[in-house]
């Protein structure tokens, strides 16, 4: 049915790698040949071909797909037929004994829609459960959970690989996507805001010895190192909270603050917006039925967070602010995750076969 598969993966914790490994399992049991791609910042490269499957799987944030995904989806050539299919991992939990699935929302009807338009023939959707990566906010789930969980994902995706690979088609999320066209005004308030706000939450604690593997590591190269004596990283606004630089840290030194997140909320939820427009602004095109106090409010959140985080980012330069900043965070008492059999290496080179 297919001479060659083309197996497109975007992760920050090794979950939606392991789904990728899962079906080039399954295709090189058939004898068809596999080739690899990175979702990274770097444009993907595809010829297009009727008798050649792209294969696209990418974690779920936000009830969506990740922007990283979207961007390098738009970039792609079209598809002139290629065949496609959509496989967004999303956060599956265990809570004693009981199994909880994730939420892909719209990630993967979105992805297949976007795929459609460019021209490629979308063959199937699924959203596979992995354990949930998102440790700014929970600890990482024990062994035994995270095993449970994995188990369960194999069969499921290897299963989806067999019969897409047989040719039929296989579509699942509807429950899903209804879920996530409802809470659409979350994801599009999480892809314009909240991820950016996120990306500043994060920092370097007094674990840190400047090793950079965070900022090699990062899939979309918005960690920066920054200092004159001593580097130390920086997260940047293109930050997609993929949780890679968190969870690969072996010095566990990046950490997530919550007072980070109150400053941030005061300063962010001063009504800069009304106090500009009544007292400074006659705006040309007042008359356009445009939300400027909206606008000018987003402006202003992001910039003064910019500036707050540039403040706290020198201030964590002080070691003794440093220590005492981070025996603050939740995080710092939180487990770590990333995908049991995927590491550092694995996420730094292009194949999957050869490991
Ligand atoms: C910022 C962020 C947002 C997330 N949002 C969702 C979500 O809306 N629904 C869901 O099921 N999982 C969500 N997750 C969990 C991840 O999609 C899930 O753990 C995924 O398997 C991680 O894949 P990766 O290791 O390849 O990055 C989120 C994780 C993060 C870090």
């Amino acid at each position: 049915m297919f001479d060659k598969i083309v197996v497109f993966f975007m992760t920050g914790t090794g979950n939606s790698y392991q789904v990728a490994a899962w079906f080039v399992e399954e295709a090189a049991a058939l004898g068809i040949e596999t080739q690899v791609q990175q979702i990274k910042v770097t444009k993907l490269s595809i010829e297009p071909n009727r008798r050649t499957l792209c294969v696209f799987t990418f974690p779920t944030h936000g009830f969506t797909a990740p922007w990283l995904l979207l961007k390098q989806i738009l970039y792609l050539p079209r598809g002139k037929g290629t065949a496609a299919v959509v496989l967004p991992s999303r956060a599956g939990t265990r809570i004693k004994g009981i199994s909880l699935p994730g939420m892909e929302g719209t990630a993967g009807y979105l992805t297949a829609c976007l795929l459609f338009l460019k021209g490629y023939r979308v063959k199937g959707v699924i959203g596979v459960d992995m354990p949930s990566n998102w440790t700014a906010v929970h600890w990482g789930l024990n062994k035994e959970n995270k095993e449970f969980i994995i188990s369960a994902a194999e069969p499921k995706v290897k299963h989806f690989a067999k019969v897409i690979l047989n040719g039929q088609k296989s579509f699942h999320g509807i429950v899903p996507l209804a879920l996530g066209l409802w809470l659409a005004p979350i994801s599009v308030m999480y892809l314009i805001l909240g991820q950016l706000i996120l990306s500043k939450l994060f920092f370097a604690s007094d674990k840190c010895i400047g090793c950079q593997q965070c900022a090699d590591l990062c899939p979309k190269q918005a960690i920066l190192m920054v200092g004159a004596k001593r580097k130390r990283p920086y997260w940047t606004y293109s930050c997609d909270s993929c949780m890679a630089c968190m969870n690969y840290c072996p010095y566990e030194a990046v950490e997530v603050s919550p007072i980070i997140g109150i400053i941030f909320y005061f300063i962010g939820t001063i009504p800069i917006s009304t106090y500009i427009l009544n007292h400074f602004v006659t705006l040309p095109f007042s008359w356009l039925p445009i939300n400027w106090d909206g606008i000018i409010q987003y402006i202003y959140v992001l910039s003064s967070v910019f500036l707050a985080y540039l403040l706290l980012h020198a201030a964590l330069g002080w070691r003794f602010f440093c220590i005492i900043f981070s025996k603050l965070t939740h995080t710092r008492y939180f487990r770590r995750y990333h995908a049991p059999n995927v590491s550092v290496k694995n996420l730094n080179q292009r194949s999957i076969i050869d490991d």
